[in-house]
């Protein structure tokens, strides 16, 4: 363990803040894991090749056309209609085909929780007691056209390839249509035990076809994650020979060297380090290997090797710190605003905070509270000068639920789903009232593909679309679509109610 003498002199000791605001507790997303064994979800992931193809292009623009749908909705397809990309780039596409979609439905202007009636196409969408003040479903705006019209994207993580969901039409569809989802992260497969299962041993094959797929449905990709303490392979969870500082970093760096020289700008963001943070009240550093073995000069050894790839390769990726509970004024949010400001001191650059958001009807920060955070975060200049910017990156609103994966149990009442509409709407809005929030990002779509259920025991219903029928059958949308909608179109101050 590093002293804090060392601490200090790395300039990566960090003090707990006080905070003008007492800050409820935390989400607790910390699933036990110290040893890169996730968190038992039952999904296999397994790969077939696929060539690797770079983009240049990092930047999205607000120029994406949101009226060329002629029909109303987000709902699903039988088979999957990938849209025709215009460009071989990773950016949005300013004419893009919807795929194919058939829903009437639309948000009643009239309150009706009950009202829950399939369409004739299999997709019914819950009603809330909300109703959007902008109406939203009786246009043809999605949720990304509603976020690319205010120069921000809206995307989703995706557990793919090799898991249930890459071969769920209905799951695919939705994904693919880029009305709703222009922006995509990896949930899984850009992590170290899949991309270095042997020591120097790269193995791209799966995380390749994920970034043709993403480039095919014209996706900004958000690369996730280049240090974590989870999901390591066990040549590096438990060496033959234990670890040193030095052998360590030299292992991160190459690690970092190779998979940004591969994906090279494919990659819009890289969240480079993640969750370095314990959730506690006084924000100490998590006892990860990473730590235990170099102290925290392993963050800053990992943004020096991801600048140096991005010198070495010419690449314009940012360079990401991403975490949770750091997403409103709190002590774990303060350790990241100074984890930032000390890298810029030492002259390294940091791009951008991941906020990561996962969130529960019982525990979401208020509008005020996510935007001043971002406020904190994006005031911060990196060590170019440049304001940092922020990002949602993992965003979902678990609710009580004891029912099976594919269908709410009655414990999701409808003053619950209102409760996940309003928190949607909150964090989506928090993002698009602030200038610096480039876009959010949803840790999957579909319940049935959820990470929730299986680490919080007794949630679940967390997503914006649940399959009543099971995996490879109609998408239902929730009403937390439509919030998210208006919290992209309503940036003047007000609320969704
Ligand atoms: O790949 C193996 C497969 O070989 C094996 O047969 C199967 C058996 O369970 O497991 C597969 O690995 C699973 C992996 O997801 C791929 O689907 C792991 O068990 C499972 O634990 C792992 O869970 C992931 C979790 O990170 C790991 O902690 C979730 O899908 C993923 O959504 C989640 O994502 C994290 C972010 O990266 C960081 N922020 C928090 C977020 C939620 O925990």
């Amino acid at each position: 363990m590093p002293s804090v003498r060392s601490l200090l002199a790395l300039g990566l000791l960090v003090t707990p803040a006080v905070f003008a605001s007492p800050v409820p507790q935390g989400n607790g997303n910390d699933n036990g894991c110290k040893n890169g064994q996730g968190n038992g979800l039952s999904k296999k992931c397994t790969s077939t090749s696929s060539s690797t193809s770079r983009s240049t292009s990092t930047s999205f623009s607000t120029s994406q056309s949101t009226s060329t749908s002629t029909s109303t909705s987000r709902s699903t397809a039988v088979t999957p209609t990938p849209t025709t990309p215009s460009s071989t780039s990773a950016a949005p596409s300013t004419t893009v085909a919807p795929t194919s979609i058939s829903s009437t439905s639309a948000v009643s202007s009239t309150p009706s929780p009950s009202s829950t009636a399939p369409s004739s196409s299999g997709f019914k969408l819950l009603t809330p007691t909300k109703t959007a003040t902008t109406g939203p479903l009786a246009s043809a705006t999605g949720m990304a056209d509603a976020a690319v019209a205010i120069g921000k994207y809206f995307g989703t993580a995706a557990d793919i390839p090799g898991t249930g969901a890459a071969s769920d039409p209905y799951y695919l569809a939705g994904l693919n249509n880029i009305h709703n989802f222009n922006q995509i992260t990896p949930a899984n497969i850009m992590k170290w035990q899949y991309l270095e299962p042997q020591q120097n041993v790269f193995d791209f094959t799966g995380a390749d076809q994920f970034v043709a797929l993403a480039k095919t449905n014209q996706k900004i990709i958000r690369c996730h994650t280049l240090n974590w303490y989870q999901q390591l392979p066990n040549w590096l969870s438990n060496p033959a020979t234990p670890w040193t500082n030095e052998t360590l970093m030299d292992v991160l760096v190459n690690h970092i060297d190779q998979v940004m020289g591969h994906f090279g700008d494919s990659c819009y963001a890289w969240d480079v380090v993640n969750e370095v943070f314990n959730d506690d009240a006084t924000a100490t550093w998590r006892d990860t290997i990473w730590y235990r073995t170099s102290g925290p000069s392993f963050v800053s050894v990992a943004f020096r090797a991801a600048n140096a790839a991005k010198a070495k390769y010419g690449l314009k990726t940012k360079l990401y710190y991403n975490d949770y509970n750091i997403e409103y004024l709190y002590p774990k949010s303060n350790m990241a605003q100074q984890l930032v400001a000390n890298l810029t001191t030492q002259g390294i650059n940091v791009d951008g905070v991941g906020l990561q958001s996962h969130f529960a009807n019982t525990f979401t920060p208020s509008l005020s509270s996510q935007q001043q955070n971002m406020a904190a975060f994006t005031a911060l200049k990196n060590a170019k000068g440049v304001n940092i910017e922020v990002a949602v990156t993992e965003l979902d609103v678990r609710v009580p639920d004891t029912g099976s994966l594919f269908a709410p149990s009655a414990s999701v009442t409808a003053a619950i789903q209102n409760q996940q509409v309003q928190f949607y709407w909150n964090t989506v809005n928090a993002c698009a009232t602030t200038a610096g929030c480039v876009g959010v990002t949803v840790w999957d779509f579909v319940d049935t593909y959820s990470w929730i259920p299986s680490t919080f025991a007794g949630t679940g219903f967390g997503d914006l679309y649940y399959q009543p029928g099971g995996a490879n059958s109609p998408l239902v949308g929730k009403a937390a679509i439509d919030a998210i909608i208006d919290g992209f179109q309503n940036v003047q101050p007000g609320t969704y109610a």
